[in-house]
C-alpha cells in the first residue's frame, strides 16, 4: 500500500480570509493544501497567483506542504516565482507544456517536487509516455473539467488512476474535483492516494470529519 494524503482545495473557501481558511484546514487534519491558480486562459476563471501563495505561507508557517495546481497556459512562466514564494509541489498540466520532460527538470532545479496534471478529455496514455521519459513525483486526474469547484466526480476517470497505478506502484496519483465521501471509495479501489476534496470539506460545519472519513476510507 501507498501513504494517502487528504488536500483540501480553498477554492470555494471565503478568499477574502484564505489565510485563515488555510490555517482551519490544517488544524482540522489536512495533510497539505491545494492552491487553485487560474490564468483566465488555460480556464475560463481567475483565481490567484504567486503573490497570494506568498501571504499564505506566512500565515501557515514553513513546514505545511502546499500543492499548487497550475492551471494557466504558460506553466513555464511562474516556476521561480512560485518557488521563491513557497510552493513544495509545482502541478502544471500536461496539455498547457511546451516540453513536459523539460518543465519537470526546471521545477525540480528551483527545489519544488513536479507534479503533471491532465484534463478528462487528455487520453491517460499522454501522461503515461511523459511518466515513461521523465519521471514526475505526482501524477494528478482531474475528475471534473477543471475550472470550477462543486462540479460532479467523473467516475470514467477511474480507469486513468487504474492504469497508472498498474504501471507505477509507488508514483503518488492524485484525483481532483468532485471527490467526497460519497465517491473516495471509487478512487481508493482505482489506486489513487492524493485527494483532493473542496466543496466537499468547505461546506460541511465539520471539516475534521470529512477529512478523517475521507482518509479512513482512502487507506481501508
Ligand atoms: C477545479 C480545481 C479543483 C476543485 C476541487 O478546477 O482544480 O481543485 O477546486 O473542488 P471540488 O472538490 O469542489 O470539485
Ligand atoms: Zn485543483
Amino acid at each position: 500500500a501507498y501513504q494517502c494524503k487528504i488536500g483540501p482545495s480553498i477554492l470555494n473557501s471565503d478568499l477574502a480570509r484564505l489565510g485563515d481558511e488555510c490555517k482551519r484546514m490544517l488544524e482540522c487534519g489536512a495533510d497539505y493544501l491545494h492552491l487553485d491558480v487560474m490564468d483566465g486562459h488555460f480556464v475560463p476563471n481567475i483565481t490567484f497567483g504567486h503573490p497570494v501563495v506568498q501571504c499564505i505561507r506566512k500565515s501557515i508557517g514553513d513546514s505545511p506542504v502546499c500543492e499548487v495546481h497550475m492551471m494557466v497556459s504558460k506553466p513555464e512562466q511562474w516556476v521561480k516565482a512560485m518557488a521563491e514564494s513557497g510552493a513544495n509541489i509545482y502541478t502544471f498540466h500536461l496539455e498547457a507544456a511546451e516540453n513536459a520532460e523539460q518543465l519537470i527538470k526546471d521545477i525540480r532545479m528551483e527545489g519544488m517536487k513536479a507534479g503533471c496534471a491532465i484534463k478528462p478529455a487528455t487520453p491517460v496514455s499522454k501522461l503515461l509516455d511523459l511518466l515513461y521519459t521523465q519521471m514526475a513525483d505526482v501524477a494528478l486526474v482531474m475528475t471534473v473539467e477543471p475550472g470550477f469547484g462543486g462540479q460532479s466526480f467523473m467516475r470514467p476517470m477511474m480507469e486513468k488512476v487504474r492504469e497508472l497505478r498498474k504501471v507505477h506502484p509507488t508514483l503518488d496519483i492524485g484525483v481532483d474535483g468532485g471527490v467526497g465521501p460519497n465517491c473516495i471509495h471509487h478512487c481508493a479501489e482505482a489506486g489513487a492516494n492524493m485527494i483532493v476534496s473542496g466543496s466537499a470539506i468547505m461546506r460541511s460545519n465539520d471539516p475534521r470529519k470529512v477529512i478523517t472519513d475521507l482518509r479512513n476510507d482512502i487507506s481501508s
